[in-house]
């Protein structure tokens, strides 16, 4: 006897599609089968495919800045925006500020998330990499179930030189970690920055011209060769362009465990956003910039060849309005005052789904691995989560493919006053969201108790292994 049977329904794996029913059982997948008779509860999903829930590995949700101000999306309410784009666990960060420890930090943000809905996994930003922390500290934090260290290239109170990147990726060696990577050139973005705010150039469109692709190639093709140094695999986040991508695509070539992540904004929104009358472009504003329309179809090139495997949304909830979010240093704040990052969580799978499988860019069964299976598999996750298969968590969303829905902010589900996306249309879009087996969103209506979120510690997993190879035959420790 089946707790649940979702029947009718094309279901829709990494490997292939398949008309078969789904039987649910304490939360799990226990059955897969043509038909699935006995149950206590039916969903009917004829017309319907049935994905893995998405799974959104780059979310920064109530996320504490070094200036004080906390991301504006609560845990409860970015559950909620999840659930409404079909998503089911993320995979969000723990920041460390330099001068501090990160221990402090990790029971706080864990006792956060359980508030929510959302099962999650956490990466453990690295911003001040003393002995303290990366000989005592790490190993602590890793016992706990988190298996990647976040490092950033560039931003004024988080950023790592060489020598602080390359204890990192140390440290993720010692203690089984996947290194995860902001790549951008700190001097190179801070000279322009100067040299465009010295020529009276302050407006939000400067912050592209701040930071060119050549800046994110050049941190991309420097994060990969001293990984490959050290022998530690890494993955390149929110890649934007096509110059970024081939350094990743060399270093796959060579046989390297260098992955590539990118984002919705990534192939839907150019530059000329950010050049809107006012203070409107700062609702555009995440780093790397946005680029061009044409950067978009090399990007959706990348992802095909494979080269860019992940798909996350990089959500960040600063409000437009009010005092705590984009607006935080005044509305005529130069561009470098305007914290980076925009919302996404929800929109990401349907602008995937729309942008890449209904217009024909890639196959349905690319859209689930590049949203769900592969960044499971990636941060470990998998085969609980980002998979549809017998002992899996029954995370599942039901997508009406054919469904043409214009984006506003409402839809969005979230405690911020904008979309980067309002008005744009996209072809499918998800009619229901469960949860470990519970219907959490039906219809647009999130139905989930705050406080029911699970944890998902993390162990360690083969594909993060590093591959034993250095350049000269010595790692040291
Ligand atoms: O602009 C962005 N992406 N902000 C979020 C922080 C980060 O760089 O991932
Ligand atoms: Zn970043
Ligand atoms: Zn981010």
């Amino acid at each position: 006897m089946h707790d649940i049977a979702i029947r009718g329904g094309t279901v829709v794996t990494a490997f292939g599609t398949a008309r078969c029913d789904i039987g649910i059982r304490d939360g799990r997948i226990a059955t897969l089968a043509e038909t699935v008779p006995d149950a206590a509860q039916v969903i009917q999903a004829d017309g319907l495919l049935v994905l893995p829930g998405g799974v959104d590995t780059h979310c920064h949700i109530e996320q504490p800045e070094a200036n004080g101000t906390v991301h504006e999306d609560s845990f409860v309410t970015a559950s909620a925006s999840a659930f409404a784009g079909g998503t089911t666990s993320g995979v969000c960060f723990i920041p460390q500020f330099k001068g501090s420890g990160i221990l402090d930090r990790f029971a706080d943000y864990r006792a956060r998330a359980a508030r929510g809905m959302l099962d999650h996994g956490f990466h453990q930003i690295i911003a001040d990499p003393t002995d303290e922390v990366l000989e005592r500290e790490v190993p602590l934090v890793v016992a706990e179930g988190v298996r990647s260290l976040k490092v950033f290239l560039t931003y004024e109170p988080l950023h790592l030189d060489d020598a602080g990147y390359l204890k990192v990726l140390l440290a993720a060696r010692r203690n089984g970690c996947l290194v995860t990577v902001h790549c951008e050139n700190y001097d190179a973005i801070n000279w322009r920055t100067k040299a465009l705010l010295d020529a009276g150039l302050t407006a939000p469109k400067y912050h592209a011209w701040a930071r060119p692709r050549v800046v994110e190639r050049e941190a991309t093709h420097r994060a990969i060769a001293l990984a490959e140094l050290v022998d530690q695999p890494i993955q390149v986040f929110h890649v934007s362009c096509e110059d970024a991508a081939e350094e990743i695509a060399r270093a796959q070539a060579r046989g390297l465990k260098v992955w590539g992540e990118t984002c919705p904004q990534y192939v839907t929104l150019t530059a000329s956003d950010m050049d809107r009358p006012g203070f409107e472009g700062a609702k555009f504003m995440c780093s790397p910039a946005p680029r061009d329309a044409a950067e978009h179809a090399r990007v959706w090139e990348m992802i095909r060849r494979g080269t860019l495997d992940v798909v996350s949304s990089d959500h960040c909830g600063f409000s437009y309005g009010g005092d705590r979010g984009k607006a935080q240093n005044g509305r005529d704040a130069v561009f470098r005052d305007i914290p980076n990052g925009i919302p996404g969580i929800a929109a990401r799978l349907p602008i995937i789904f729309s942008e890449g499988v209904s217009k024909g860019r890639i196959t349905l069964e690319q859209f689930v691995a590049l949203t769900a299976t592969n960044p499971a598999k990636l941060m470990g996750l998998a085969p609980r989560k980002g998979m549809i298969q017998p002992g899996a968590d029954a995370d599942l969303a039901l997508w009406d493919p054919a469904r043409r829905v214009t984006i506003t902010n409402a839809l969005m589900q979230h405690a911020i006053d904008y979309t980067p996306y309002e008005g744009l249309e996209v072809t499918g879009w998800p009619v229901a969201t469960l949860r470990r087996g519970e219907v959490v969103m039906r219809d647009g209506k999130v139905q989930a108790e705050p406080g029911t979120a699970r944890y998902l510690p993390r162990a360690p997993y083969g594909m993060i292994r590093p591959r034993g190879i250095a350049p000269d035959g010595f790692i040291p420790r």
